[in-house]
């Protein structure tokens, strides 16, 4: 399938770079690609982003089949990469088998992020700590009131130019433990990312908000007691000198974040001991008490790492690390953002080149 380019002469003004803020401002291109039962995935291009026009019957606004993946393009020693491009648009496929969406050819869908970043490449921002966020979604496009499987789908990459998630930076952040809402549950949709599980984490949020915390970690559906994941994040712990983390392979309803791997791959070739297992609440609490929880933080393609300060559950707000953020997040963040821009050597094959400048 070859992939069309439509190009406008109407281009935008680049955000100004201390403004950027995050997933507010868009480029100048998108890529499209539609679905129907009789030609596949077809029509592949790349055109000006715009409005989409669709029917008020439109099947996601009203039942949700859809997903979405987040990613990044850097500008890394004259060149414009994508991090971990390929484990990403795998992760998408994941999420489609979950929802019943027909899978999105590899091929076409890497070769046409690739086309995009390389001609969207100017708006990677140029400041540290920033990046050009890469959106890849797919919804439904059947225009029908019966819950049913779509026979019609879109799928569109959206770029942004984003600075840090957390308004206030690389600083640790305020973690609510939350034990009267759920985010998902075993043999729900917790493993995809698609828009039922951050619609489900709004409300617990706003309520952790209004009062001084930035988001909340969401425990098991069940028994309301394992840690899984803080939603537009994974959550790591430094306990004793090991990096400890809810694996994605036993308790089904958390992201397999692809951060999380970066970083548990990087400790391993540090030498740091690793561990992905079930953990609860509690021993969290213990290993805090008895001093042996050295850090928390959490690991996602928007916030990267983001150090977590304090923990309240219930009711008690337990300080991690003095509330700094510790050394091997630290290390980590910087080791992580070394990779993306090319000032530490990419042993692991993260980087994939979509142009040059
Ligand atoms: C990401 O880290 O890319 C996410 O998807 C988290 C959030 C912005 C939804």
């Amino acid at each position: 399938m070859s992939i069309k380019f439509v190009e406008t002469k109407n281009l935008k003004a680049k955000p100004d770079v201390s403004k950027i803020g995050f997933g507010t401002h868009f480029t100048d291109y998108m890529f499209v690609m539609d679905y129907d039962a009789a030609q596949g995935w077809h029509d592949a291009r790349i055109v000006p982003h715009e409005k989409i026009l669709l029917d008020p019957a439109n099947a996601t606004l009203h039942y949700g089949q859809a997903i979405f993946d987040g990613l990044k393009a850097y500008r890394n020693r004259g060149k414009a990469v994508v991090f971990r491009a390929t484990d990403h648009l795998k992760r998408l496929n994941v999420s489609a088998k979950i929802l019943d969406i027909p899978e999105i050819p590899f091929d076409i869908m890497h070769e046409g992020l690739m086309k995009l970043i390389d001609i969207e490449k100017d708006w990677i921002p140029t400041e540290k700590g920033q990046s050009l966020y890469i959106r890849p979604f797919v919804f439904a496009t059947d225009e029908v009131l019966g819950v049913s499987v779509s026979k019609n789908y879109k799928f569109i990459i959206i770029l942004s130019p984003v600075a840090a998630y957390y308004a206030h930076g690389f600083s640790p952040v305020k973690i609510m433990v939350e034990d009267k809402y759920v985010r998902a549950v075993r043999g729900g949709l917790g493993a995809a990312k698609t828009p039922a599980n951050y619609a489900a984490s709004l409300h617990a949020g706003l309520a952790a908000h209004e009062i001084g915390f930035d988001q909340v970690l969401w425990l098991d559906g069940v028994e309301r007691k394992y840690i899984e994941e803080v939603g537009s994040m994974n959550i790591l712990f430094k306990i004793a000198g090991e990096i400890v983390s809810p694996s994605p392979q036993i308790q089904t309803s958390i992201l397999d974040g692809i951060t999380r791997r970066t970083v548990n791959q990087v400790a391993k070739a540090w030498g740091v001991p690793v561990v992905e297992r079930r953990i609860s609440i509690d021993e969290v609490i213990a290993a805090h008490e008895d001093g042996r929880l050295e850090e928390v933080f959490g690991s996602g393609t928007a916030a990267v790492i983001s150090p977590v300060g304090v923990l309240r559950y219930k009711g008690k707000d337990y300080v991690i690390g003095d509330g700094k953020t510790g050394a091997f997040a630290q290390k980590m963040y910087d080791y992580i953002e070394g990779l993306h821009i090319g000032e530490v050597e990419d042993t692991f094959g993260f980087v994939e080149v979509a142009g040059e400048f």
